[in-house]
């Protein structure tokens, strides 16, 4: 047959390298041709057999991303999703039926379905690189791994490493794939044929599971790994909210995995999943996610150099993240002793996220202290993170104008500031851009690129495409007070807090956002902030003509400054606050909570501070932690309204 999306290769030892390469696409995915035709090679493969079967991919970019999201946002009825979950649970079971050895050689990404894949092979060999990475990702869409995934995992690297993996959806690398078992060997890319080659002609014994971890794979055992696997869920996500790695849990534990099993309205089937809001709503949010990313492809620009200037909280961690993604990054402030922290918690970043002592050297060399500023000649972008002080930006940026190279990023992070007010301080002010981060850096992947009135396209396009380069989502907003995300903070918190000087307990009022579905209640989130700084933003907000709440203002004079002081409206421990019993949380205190939240998403939408609606809903999501679930604040108000 020919193939569109498949090549095949027959060595001289009769080896078939099988290359998935999809056309037309940077990116394989198993679409349903793709699929279509990976099971008719099967079915010619059978007679005459070769000695080995070897899949890889034809692609740089790396192995297989999953299934395609695409088909799976199209499908109007229960019947077409499970038919799409059909058809790879079979191809999966056909690959693992194959009578000769069979081995995925996994370089780059090995998502979802890719994953699913190369665990119906007999061996699995992983390239020693970066970009090699393993996860099955589906329960962050809101439905399982349906292509033996839930069969095949536990099997493989033991129930309670695979119940991570599919519940987190958290990705392994390739090292870490080797030593939990997931993949026969992690090797260099220059030997990577030879390894496979070398692996399928000796087909030795097949890696088999550890004696404890097999015995927790038996019915037996099974029901307590699940139900302690359900007591962790039940700590972070409620079932009501997110069904899907529940219904993993039971899949596993009940079905061995697979998805045809359970019967018609059982929780842990994918109909049920499907059927559902949620997976709905994540699924559209993957969607709104790949849209914002769309946004950093809108121009070419490509940074190598970015100079930051000041070192506190922000320009930190913002030096650090770009130094991170492999930029060189020079850092200023007005003197060493102001840089040594900042050096220091860089440091700690690359530790943490890194991991490998090259990289996190390589990482620390491209982070230059840089105290005369030479960086910004040289630099492509240049980000300000001082004070938020008006008059010391404005002369900033009028020495920053003239030194800088032609066609760099003039940037700001300021949160309360116009640009426009900034802007008249430069000779030509259509080259300044808001590209405003948020706290803490490394973990908040939204980042709110901000036009003011003379601010180019071209140069918030640029922008964008900057933030993009480092691996964050770009969100284009208008130079209106809050921007996106503070704006719709602001009244939300505002209100929070005048509650608790009414007599309400932060427990309480925490404890009913939480269970509406947000990561962190409001007071939490105001210790968190820095209470300070949630003044300074909230007055700013209100242009200075309201009261700040009374327990705020009395906390922020005392000293008392949330986390970052030890004390706010909680006290902290180990950065853990100390919370008391909560008080009953009803319905009505949660909709009285949440209202001006809505209230202001949809003043922003209204007022075009951000394109669409959808967009505000991604970035409010992304940049509040606004539970997903619900598809978003202004999602949430029209299901509310107009239920489906
Ligand atoms: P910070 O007070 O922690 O740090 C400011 C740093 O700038 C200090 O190290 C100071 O020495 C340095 N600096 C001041 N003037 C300078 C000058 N002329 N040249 C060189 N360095 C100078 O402030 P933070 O919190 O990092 O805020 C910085 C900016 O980021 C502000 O515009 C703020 O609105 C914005 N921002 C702050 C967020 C936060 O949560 N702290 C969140 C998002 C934006």
């Amino acid at each position: 047959m020919t193939a569109k999306h498949w090549k095949l290769d027959t060595d001289r030892d009769n080896i078939v390298w099988l290359s998935v390469d999809k056309a037309d696409s940077s990116t394989n995915t198993l679409s349903a041709d793709v699929v279509a035709e990976f099971s008719a090679i099967l079915d010619e493969m059978r007679s005459p057999k070769p000695r080995a079967l070897i899949i890889r991919s034809g692609k740089r970019s790396g192995f297989v991303a999953g299934a395609d999201i695409e088909e799976f946002t199209r499908i109007s009825s229960t019947q077409e999703a499970l038919a799409i979950v059909r058809r790879g649970w079979d191809v999966m079971n056909k690959l693992a039926a194959m009578p000769f050895p069979t081995l995925a050689l996994i370089s780059g990404y090995c998502m979802g379905g890719g994953l699913e894949l190369a665990l119906a092979c007999r061996y699995r060999i992983a390239v020693d690189q970066p970009g090699t990475r393993f996860a099955l990702p589906e329960v962050m869409l809101g439905i399982l791994p349906g292509w033996g995934g839930v069969m095949r995992l536990p099997r493989v690297v033991g129930p309670s490493a695979a119940l991570d993996m599919m519940l987190t959806g958290r990705s392994v690398d390739a090292r870490r794939a080797r030593l939990m078992g997931l993949v026969d060997a992690s090797v260099p890319e220059r030997i990577m044929e030879n390894s496979a080659r070398m692996m399928a002609l000796e087909a030795p014994a097949r890696h088999r599971l550890a004696l404890l971890q097999s015995l927790t794979n038996t019915p037996l055992l099974r029901p307590l790994v699940a139900s302690m696997a359900r007591k962790q869920l039940a700590a972070r996500a409620r079932r009501e909210h997110y069904p899907a790695p529940y219904a993993i849990v039971d899949l596993w534990q009940k079905y061995d995995g697979d998805p045809f099993a359970p019967p018609a309205g059982d929780p842990a089937s994918m109909a049920t999943l499907v059927e559902g809001e949620t997976a709905r709503n994540l699924i559209r949010i993957f969607r709104l996610q790949e849209r914002m990313k769309s946004l950093g492809k809108e121009s070419d620009f490509e940074a190598r150099h970015v100079h930051v200037i000041g070192a506190g909280v922000m320009g930190s961690d913002i030096a650090a993240w770009c130094a991170m993604r492999g930029l060189t990054v020079t850092l200023q402030d007005q003197n060493a002793k102001a840089l040594a922290p900042a050096m220091k918690r860089a440091g700690a970043l690359f530790k943490r996220r890194l991991r490998d002592k090259r990289r996190i050297r390589d990482a620390s060399d491209r982070l230059i202290p840089d105290v005369a500023g030479d960086g910004v000649r040289r630099a492509d972008v240049i980000i300000e993170a001082i004070f938020e002080n008006l008059e010391i930006k404005r002369a900033l940026f009028a020495k920053l104008h003239a030194a800088a190279k032609p066609g760099a990023i003039l940037a700001t992070n300021t949160s309360s500031l116009k640009l426009a007010d900034i802007g008249t301080a430069l000779a030509d002010p259509s080259r300044l851009v808001g590209i405003h981060f948020f706290n803490p850096v490394a973990q908040m992947q939204l980042v709110e690129i901000v036009s003011g009135a003379n601010t180019d396209g071209q140069a918030a396009k640029d922008a964008a495409a900057f933030v993009r380069q480092i691996d964050k989502l770009p969100l284009h907003a208008k130079d209106s007070p809050g921007f996106l995300v503070n704006r719709v903070l602001g009244p939300y918190l505002d209100q929070a807090l005048r509650l608790v000087d009414q007599g309400m307990a932060p427990e309480t009022i925490d404890a009913a956002m939480t269970q509406f579905g947000m990561p962190m209640g409001p007071i939490e989130l105001a210790d968190t902030v820095g209470l300070d700084i949630c003044m300074h933003a909230g007055q700013a907000l209100a242009g200075g003509n309201a009261e700040p709440p009374k327990r705020l203002a009395h906390l922020v004079t005392a000293g008392s400054l949330g986390k970052k002081s030890g004390r706010g409206y909680y006290t902290w421990r180990d950065g853990k606050a100390q919370k008391g019993a909560a008080g009953a949380v009803t319905e009505e205190l949660i909709q009285r909570l949440i209202a001006p939240y809505l209230k202001e998403a949809q003043a922003v939408v209204a007022e075009g501070i951000v394109a669409d609606a959808d967009l505000a809903d991604a970035g409010l999501i992304f940049g509040t932690g606004f539970a997903p679930f619900t598809g978003g604040p202004l999602r949430y108000l029209s299901a509310k309204t107009a239920p489906r």
